[in-house]
């Protein structure tokens, strides 16, 4: 196959001419014929002024190139969609898909032997990553880094447990309009991604876990020099990788990369959202993640490595206690340590590296964890026929077995009209209903699953109660949580039968969550329902492509005609 810039020449019926129109049009940029004779490493560039989690990514870029150049090869540049959490409109799911044909479409249509991808806010590694699979082409993926942690009045404070922590006590009145303001202004005190356990931390550990990225990229802060030498090691590698055309993602990428990847985020505490996306990158491959199989390895995988949510630290605190090789060390015959990695090395040989540091408490040995069980837990019943999933991890003890009256909300929308309504019929034992929040519903599964206490009982002192839903929860997020409701309420799943006043019974030993109400109520509701139409936002355009073929929670919510055999 032709490589270099003689790779997927543009079809003008004269291979000789494409080539040569090629030559002369890049020449404009000033390169030699020694450099256009080099492997072309292609990077992402996912710079935007609209993404603050990205904030290094052109330092990054620098280092890339240096260490492409250093090896012999020739870096170009190319920009793909940048998905910032908070600056994305409907949500950042929504456009996840989009950014994963672009960069793969990219991949392929551009004439590049690697590719290095650079990304890290929540969806973009998982968008890069599915793209990356596609392809096939040799990848070597850069996390971003985590942020470093801010300051308040004494205390330490990560983006975004914390703001979500201080947030309801804002709501609850406990802090003021003048404090709330200061905490706005520490919450994230550099560029790179959150720097708990969120979903950007979840995917950066996994990463590292499938052995797509360098040893300790995941932790190293975004603004370290650390940082900026590890891209330039990244650099070196993705050289190497187009000489010797490998290793590509399919030959790095087995069942047991995946059940490392499965094991490492139960081990993390990791966010509910990267269940999602590992689902979704496995089916890209011959691969998948099923549900049981990942449920069954929360029961064997303790939490061990101490960070927010689920603990005290932050990702800094993680990094510099040995990263995901210590925590991969620590759980010794739970990773199979046989799996590759992008460098040619196995993980055992990563793992012997390990630095051992004393005193450190962010990585835990198995015979102290943080939770003897995985961070989440899968959970089937008449309420959810295809599975839930709840961060038990998270939760409160209390709430893990309870059984409450519903409190039903239609929508988003409706939710945020009537949660703090002094009028609203709730009290601190029911469970708050969430529907019309799933992939179609909402659309793009907001991460609304995180239900705010009803102001009336916050104010009274209420810190959790049991939220379900069919929605998507931040990995930053705490409390007793069950999301991703499947089939969701859109579709005509059980969720859209729930009632105001019926009874919900949650018991995550058992792993199940059901509605207590029998089979001929419950069908009587179901033919009742008003059949599915296409809403007006779904008529043109992505948006039309999405509501379409969005595949449901269990699958990874890819488009079904992106999987790796291609629509069914
Ligand atoms: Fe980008 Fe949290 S907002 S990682």
């Amino acid at each position: 196959m032709a490589d270099g810039l003689r790779k997927g020449l543009t079809s003008y019926g004269d291979a000789g001419f494409s080539l040569f129109l090629r030559k002369a049009f890049i020449k404009a940029m000033g390169y030699s014929d020694d450099a256009l004779n080099r492997p072309i490493v292609g990077i992402t560039n996912t710079y935007s002024d609209y993404n603050p989690c990205h904030g290094n990514v052109p330092q990054i870029i620098e280092a890339v190139k240096r260490g492409v150049m250093l090896s012999g090869a020739m870096p170009m540049v190319f920009p793909t969609v940048s998905i910032a959490e908070s600056f994305a409109y409907p949500t950042s799911m929504y456009l996840r898909n989009l950014m994963a044909m672009d960069t793969e479409e990219m991949i392929r249509a551009q004439p590049m032997d690697a590719v290095v991808v650079i990304g890290g806010c929540d969806k973009t590694l998982p968008a890069q990553i599915m793209a990356a699979v596609s392809a096939d082409l040799p990848t070597v993926v850069i996390p971003v880094g985590p942020m470093v942690v801010g300051h308040h009045r004494g205390e330490v404070l990560g983006a975004c447990t914390d703001c979500r922590r201080l947030w309801a006590k804002y709501r609850a009145g406990e802090i003021d309009d003048v404090e709330i303001e200061a905490v706005n202004g520490r919450l994230a005190p550099s560029v790179g991604t959150c720097m708990v356990m969120g979903t950007a931390s979840t995917m950066a550990c996994i990463t590292e876990a499938l052995g797509l990225s360098l040893p300790m990229s995941a932790t190293i802060p975004a603004p370290h020099a650390e940082r900026f030498r590890s891209a330039e090691a990244s650099g070196r590698v993705a050289a190497e990788m187009a000489k010797a055309k490998g290793p590509r993602p399919s030959e790095i990428l087995t069942p047991a990369s995946f059940r490392n990847a499965q094991v490492v985020m139960q081990a993390i505490g990791g966010s509910t959202n990267g269940l999602i996306h590992l689902t979704a990158i496995a089916h890209r491959s011959p691969h998948k993640i099923d549900l049981e199989t990942f449920d069954r390895l929360g029961r064997e995988v303790p939490v061990l490595v101490d960070l927010k949510p689920s603990g005290e630290h932050y990702m800094e605190h993680f990094h510099h206690a040995g990263g995901v090789p210590k925590l991969m060390a620590q759980l010794g015959d739970l990773i199979d340590l046989d799996a590759k990695t992008i460098t040619g090395q196995t993980l055992r040989e990563v793992v012997a590296r390990a630095e051992d540091v004393p005193g450190q408490d962010a990585i835990r040995p198995r015979d102290n964890p943080i939770k003897a069980e995985g961070a989440m837990a899968v959970l089937h019943g008449n309420l959810a026929p295809r599975g839930a999933v709840i961060k038990q991890s998270a939760a409160s003890p209390k709430l893990l077995q309870h059984t409450g009256r519903a409190v039903v909300f239609e929508s988003v929308e409706d939710m945020t009209l009537r949660v703090d309504d002094p009028d609203l019929d709730v009290n601190a034992d029911d469970v708050l209903v969430l529907r019309n929040a799933g992939p179609k519903g909402a659309p793009g599964m907001p991460e609304a699953g995180y239900l705010p206490i009803p102001k009336k009982l916050a104010r009274g002192g209420t810190k959790d109660m049991v939220r379900i839903s069919d929605a998507r929860m931040s990995g930053t997020a705490f409390g007793t949580i069950v999301l991703h409701i499947t089939p969701e309420s859109a579709v005509g799943g059980p969720l859209a039968l729930v009632k105001n006043g019926d009874m919900i019974r949650l018991d995550v030993a058992k792993r199940s969550i059901d509605l207590l109400i029998d089979e001929a109520e419950l069908e009587k509701r179901r033919a009742a329902l008003a059949p599915a139409v296409t809403p007006d936002w779904a008529k043109r355009g992505y948006a039309h492509l999405f509501n379409e073929t969005i595949l449901q929670a269990d699958e990874g919510c890819d488009f079904d005609f992106m999987r790796g055999q291609g629509k069914n």
